[in-house]
């Protein structure tokens, strides 16, 4: 039996994902605001902490693997791509820099973050805003993303997407992540079936773009599907995965930009 903490517990992927593993004998450390072992806002510097302590005893400081599935989508709303930074980008970088020694104290660990087809398909992201992201300067990038207007939440969740998944890559390679015997590397849906998605679509002129979206296979993706794929990038199998970005996204990248290399 290993140990995994998983965030965004209680929905979504991150559900499908807890479920596989309490299936398959493991034992399953739950950060979510709501239904979960550890109640917490990951929006928030002291939510964070929270979970991050609250992992570190549970589990006495040593993991097999952390799964950073919480996040919330690009749907319209007060101060949302402020959010959207703060818990999709710092909510996940700052909980699994935390969570880092009690999976170096495995030996053999893997971390999964979820990125997002997102960060590869969505144009004019101003790379302002990714370095403002990337320095942890939330305020600065905030100010520049009110220029997009309406797409504000659009470009805010690509970006931070984009960050984290940037992050994870070059800390992946490092000797404090690979050299510990830690597989860190990143999942990077296209649309999935969640109230994630079901949120966004709510929102009439997301719905209509979403109508336009290329997605090759058709249809959207399923949750169980998407854990099939954490399940693989938590197994042995992993030992070689460092730093990569697996795109299950039905072939809307491929539609998208291939020509490109
Ligand atoms: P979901 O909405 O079904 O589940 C997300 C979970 O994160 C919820 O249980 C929610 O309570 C939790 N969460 C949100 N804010 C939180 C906070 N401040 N603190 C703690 N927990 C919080 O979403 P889904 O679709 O399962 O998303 C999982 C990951 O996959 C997210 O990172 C999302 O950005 C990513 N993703 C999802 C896609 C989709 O179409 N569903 C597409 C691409 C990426």
């Amino acid at each position: 039996m290993s140990s995994y903490a998983v965030t965004g517990s209680a929905s979504g992927i991150g559900a499908a994902v807890t479920g596989r593993l309490r299936a398959a004998g493991h034992s399953v450390i739950e950060v979510d605001l709501h239904d979960a072992d550890i109640l917490a806002d990951l929006g928030t510097p002291e939510g964070r902490s929270a979970a991050a302590a609250g992992v570190l005893e549970r589990s006495g400081g040593v993991l097999d693997g952390a799964v950073l599935a919480a996040g919330i989508g690009p749907s319209p709303g007060p101060d949302r791509p402020r959010k959207i930074a703060q818990i999709n980008q710092l909510g996940t970088v700052e909980l699994l820099t935390a969570l880092r020694p009690a999976l170096s104290a495995s030996g053999d660990a893997r971390a999964v973050v979820f990125g997002s087809n997102s960060a590869s398909v969505t144009p004019g992201v101003p790379r302002r805003v990714i370095r403002a992201l990337r320095a942890g300067e939330i305020d600065r990038a905030v100010r520049t993303l009110r220029l997009f207007g309406p797409v504000a939440p659009n470009i805010a969740y690509a970006a931070s997407k984009i960050a984290v998944t940037d992050w994870a890559r070059r800390a992946a390679v490092t000797p404090a992540w690979a050299g510990a015997g830690i597989r860190l590397n990143v999942l990077a849906p296209g649309p999935v079936r969640t109230p994630l998605l079901n949120e966004e679509l709510a929102n009439p002129a997301a719905a209509r773009a979403f109508r336009a979206f290329p997605i090759p296979v058709g249809g959207v993706g399923d949750p169980g599907h998407l854990a099939d794929w954490v399940m693989m990038m938590l197994s042995p199998a992993a030992a070689f995965l460092c730093g990569s970005v697996i795109v299950v996204d039905g072939g809307s990248e491929a539609w998208l930009r291939a020509g490109e290399w």
